[in-house]
């Protein structure tokens, strides 16, 4: 059976390596004008500027991370991230290369929890990012928009009709709506699952995969227990801080690609939607 459509998620690891790359064209895929050459990139050309883009193929590909930047949110803080990348050598300074370290929060920005986030046996167990299963963050996906007038219950679930065999499932929400992950401070009155709504996925859906438009796939005021009933089975893989903000309802194909760590890996992903796909 084929579906109409399908998303493709597909995610860079971090987007914050130093990129300046000489573009002949707004429309080349590679740089040119870069030879080994020491400083054979440096001030050759007038509009140096490296080309970001967040959709692709007129369409069909769709990075759905958001940047990294000084104010991306991060919960519990009214100050976002701060200053994340630090140039530790730089060309100014005689270096051979400019060298940055990141530090960041693993929650910050666009990113996966765990199992060991919530569960203190899975985390000394070692249940973090690494054991993630791949063929989960891969493969055909919904794009759902829900009610913008409630949190995710259980009815809300209900209500949306989410066929069996649906594996993946993006939430879009009011906090799209409300562009919460473009404001530095965090806001407590995000959309997100209440436990009964949670437990309503986990009991009458096949979701392996659950991906929200802000930091946490549960509301505030069920933060701990909606966590639990996603995180308990350690089956279901949860994608926060996800950027919708153009991306119609439908279905794709996403694409995880995740850099690791205990807890959270940060994701930075494109999607595509085209025309093949045969399944959740
Ligand atoms: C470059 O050198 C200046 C002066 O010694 C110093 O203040 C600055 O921190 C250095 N920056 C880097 C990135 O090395
Ligand atoms: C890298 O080095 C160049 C040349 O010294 C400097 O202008 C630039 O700001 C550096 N890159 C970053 C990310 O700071
Ligand atoms: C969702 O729940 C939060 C508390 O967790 C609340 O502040 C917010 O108003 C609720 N949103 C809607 C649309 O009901």
């Amino acid at each position: 059976m084929r579906v109409v459509c399908k998303l493709l998620v597909l995610a860079e690891f971090l987007a914050v390596s130093t990129i300046s790359l000489a573009l002949s064209s707004p429309n080349d895929a590679y740089p040119t004008g870069c030879g080994d050459e020491v400083g054979a990139c440096v001030g050759s050309s007038d509009d140096l500027r490296p080309l970001r883009r967040e959709v692709y193929e007129y369409g069909q590909i769709f990075d759905i991370t958001h940047q990294f930047n000084p104010n991306t949110p991060v919960g519990d803080s009214d100050e976002g991230i701060g200053q994340f990348l630090t140039l530790l050598s730089s060309m100014k300074n005689g270096s051979d290369y400019n060298f940055s370290e990141l530090r960041l929060g693993v929650h910050a920005g666009t990113h996966v929890d765990a199992p060991g986030h919530m569960f203190a046996d899975y985390y000394d167990a070692g249940f973090d990012v690494d054991s993630l299963d791949l063929r989960v963050l891969n493969g055909p996906a919904l794009v759902v928009d829900v009610p913008r007038d409630k949190n995710l219950t259980a009815d809300v679930m209900q209500s949306l009709h989410i066929p069996k065999g649906v594996k993946r499932v993006l939430f879009r929400t009011l906090n799209t709506d409300r562009r919460l992950m473009f404001k530095k401070a965090f806001d407590t009155s995000y959309v997100g699952f209440m436990k009964d709504g949670a437990q309503w996925l986990v009991d009458n859906t096949d979701i392996k995969l659950v991906g929200i438009d802000y930091l946490s796939v549960a509301a505030f005021d069920d933060l701990l227990p909606a966590h639990h009933v996603f995180l308990k089975s350690r089956e279901i893989i949860l994608v926060e801080g996800l950027k919708l903000d153009d991306i119609e309802a439908g279905i794709y194909t996403v694409h995880l690609i995740l850099s690791s760590s205990k807890e959270a890996l940060e994701i930075a992903s494109n999607k595509k939607k085209c025309c093949k796909g045969d399944m959740f």
